[in-house]
């Protein structure tokens, strides 16, 4: 059925290249994950707080692996995008994603975890920063990310990161204590907003 609309990103037009790596500040890199950071996701998982906002547990390294591996699928299905947020020594401090992409609409939602001894940093919202900037540079146009309204930590690192808190959703996901309230954020694409916006006639 014909579209009246083009695609916001044409779909195909990602995975055509491998997942970049991205600068950020504080001279963080966003890179590709790899089989090799296998411990390092199991440890950040043994972080009860990691555990109970992601509502999962990795326990073994063929669990990390697994999820490493679901990770470049993402890519390659351009439905998801994960990056390790690693300091220029290589140590892995936390994980940036989008763990769902619309590329039609131009739609992504972004989800992130520190490790808890690298927290209090700015860890988390240089590099939710620097995806936000490669997402508007391959014309994304809406980000958006959910979380739980008890989560104060997560409230405040997305209105830092720019995403205005647009509402919240009643008992909308299930936790591992039961169901949660979510604050939706979101940051529309600066270069979109000066686009006029077609009014019925
Ligand atoms: C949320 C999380 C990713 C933040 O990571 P981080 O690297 O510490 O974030 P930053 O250092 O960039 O800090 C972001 C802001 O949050 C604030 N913050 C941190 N912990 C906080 C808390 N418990 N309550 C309120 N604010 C908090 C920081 O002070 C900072 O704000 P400020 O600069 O104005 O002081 C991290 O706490 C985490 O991984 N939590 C467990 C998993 C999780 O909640 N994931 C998100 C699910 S939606």
């Amino acid at each position: 059925m014909p579209s009246l609309v083009p695609a916001v990103v044409v779909p195909g037009s990602l995975k055509r290249a491998p997942q970049p790596v991205l600068s950020s500040e504080n001279d963080l890199v966003l890179r590709p994950w790899t089989a090799a950071d296998a411990p390092a996701i199991v440890d950040a998982f043994q972080d009860p707080d990691i555990q109970h906002w992601h509502a999962r547990s990795v326990e073994s390294l063929a669990e990390a692996e697994e999820m490493i591996e679901g990770y470049a699928q993402g890519w390659r299905a351009e439905s998801s995008a994960h990056w390790a947020v690693v300091t220029p020594r290589g140590e892995v401090l936390g994980r940036v994603a989008f763990r769902t992409f619309d590329l039609f609409w131009g739609h992504a939602e972004v989800a992130y975890w520190t490790r808890a001894a690298a927290r209090g940093r700015g860890a988390a919202t240089t590099a939710v920063r620097a995806l936000t900037t490669w997402a508007f540079g391959i014309g994304l146009h809406r980000l958006y990310l959910y979380h739980s309204t008890l989560n104060d930590a997560s409230c405040r690192l997305a209105l830092k990161a720019g995403f205005a808190l647009e509402g919240t959703e009643r008992s909308s996901i299930l936790h591992p204590d039961g169901w949660h309230d979510m604050h939706l954020h979101a940051l529309v694409n600066p270069s979109h907003l000066s686009q006029a916006t077609a009014l019925p006639a």
